[in-house]
């Protein structure tokens, strides 16, 4: 596979995950390091190499295959439109956009243009969730039946005050719901089948200035094949890294977790399958980085879908905008 030559925009937390996938693989020469903030990209250009840039339009002319943009919510869709008008491919961290809107503005232009538009959900490819949705689709142990969705995570201080983008609806365009819980539920619509409508609340309700936006969400979600699943979202448990989506199947309920599969049989066995688990800050983000990048780089080259493609990116837009604009009403995705 010829390499790729690669750009990374935006050099801030999350960025390292990026550049360790990239620096030193088989599928992409990482070239670029981009960042307003100079010393940032500086600093990540020293650890994972490429040459440093403070805008991401000086791209444009350097023959670049793929950028990753991993910058701030509400700089996704101009920097994505531009860089596939300049026959540019991209790899974008979650969320695609804050809005609707934006996310089917940004996946009309990768038609247009024919360039990939990829999404980072990267707990797609965790061992737990490929096992379980191998036996779902299998049919092993029958239809799904029911689910629920728990994410119970600790946000506030530091982790605002260190990016001010966070916290605020213009920059994040949300709380817990579109930053942290949006992997979860998209991995409810990945496993399930899909989400057909939803009703929920979201609201804020640490007594706290670190932010504006939502920090805890309950939702009942109305699946495509019928059956419906619960959720429960915060960012208000301290300590707490918990993600974890559980199907009551005819025979069997599956519980998806990082830490690995736990399957209840219906006679009473239960079977565990457990995986590589981080620990320490930022551990939530799991294991899955590398191995959705360099699949996003393989289905790239062998010209056939990506797991994480512009319309998986735009679905969960909408599941997080209805959830946002529901309060209580039922909604469909649409
Ligand atoms: N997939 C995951 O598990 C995961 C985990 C964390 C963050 N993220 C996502 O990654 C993105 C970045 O998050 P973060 O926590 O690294 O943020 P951050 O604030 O730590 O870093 C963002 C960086 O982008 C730079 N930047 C801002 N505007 C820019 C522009 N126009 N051009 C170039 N650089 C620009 C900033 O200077 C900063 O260094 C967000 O979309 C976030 O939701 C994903």
């Amino acid at each position: 596979m010829e390499k790729a030559r690669t750009a990374v925009i935006g050099c801030g937390a999350v960025s390292k995950n990026h550049g360790k996938a990239l620096s030193g693989s088989s599928f992409a020469d990482l070239v670029y390091a981009v960042d307003i903030d100079r010393e940032k990209a500086q600093a990540f250009s020293e650890r994972f190499g490429g040459s440093v840039l403070t805008d991401y339009r000086d791209l444009f002319d350097k023959n670049i295959d793929v950028a990753h943009i991993v910058t701030p919510h509400n700089t996704h869709p101009e920097i994505a439109i531009d860089l596939m008008r300049h026959g540019i491919n991209v790899f974008c961290e979650k969320p695609l956009a804050i809005t609707p809107y934006d996310a089917e503005r940004m996946v009309k232009v990768s038609e247009e243009t024919g360039m990939r538009l990829g999404v980072c959900f990267q707990n797609r490819m965790n061992k737990a969730t490929v096992e379980a949705k191998k036996l779902i689709d299998d049919g092993v142990y029958g239809k799904i039946m029911s689910g629920m969705v728990l994410v119970a995570w600790d946000r506030h201080g530091k982790y605002y005050s260190e990016s001010p983008w966070r916290g605020t609806y213009e920059g994040e365009g949300g709380g817990c719901i579109i930053n942290q819980s949006i992997h979860t539920l998209d991995l409810l619509d990945y496993l399930t089948g899909g989400v057909e409508a939803l009703s929920g609340f979201d609201a804020k309700l640490r007594d706290t200035d670190d932010y504006v936006v939502d920090d805890t969400a309950a939702v009942l979600f109305y699946l495509k094949n019928g059956a419906t699943a619960v959720g429960f979202c915060s960012n208000c448990y301290p300590g707490s890294k918990i993600c974890t989506v559980e199907l009551r199947l005819e025979k069997a309920v599956l519980t998806v977790k990082q830490s690995g599969l736990t399957i209840e049989e219906e006679n009473g066995n239960v079977i565990f399958h457990g995986a590589e688990v981080l620990k320490g800050e930022k551990s939530e983000w799991g294991v899955s980085h590398g191995i959705m990048i360099e699949e996003f780089y393989r289905s790239l080259a062998e010209n056939r879908p990506f797991i994480g493609d512009c319309h998986t990116g735009l679905n969960a837009v909408r599941i997080v905008n209805a959830i946002q604009h529901s309060r209580g009403k039922k909604i469909k995705i649409s």
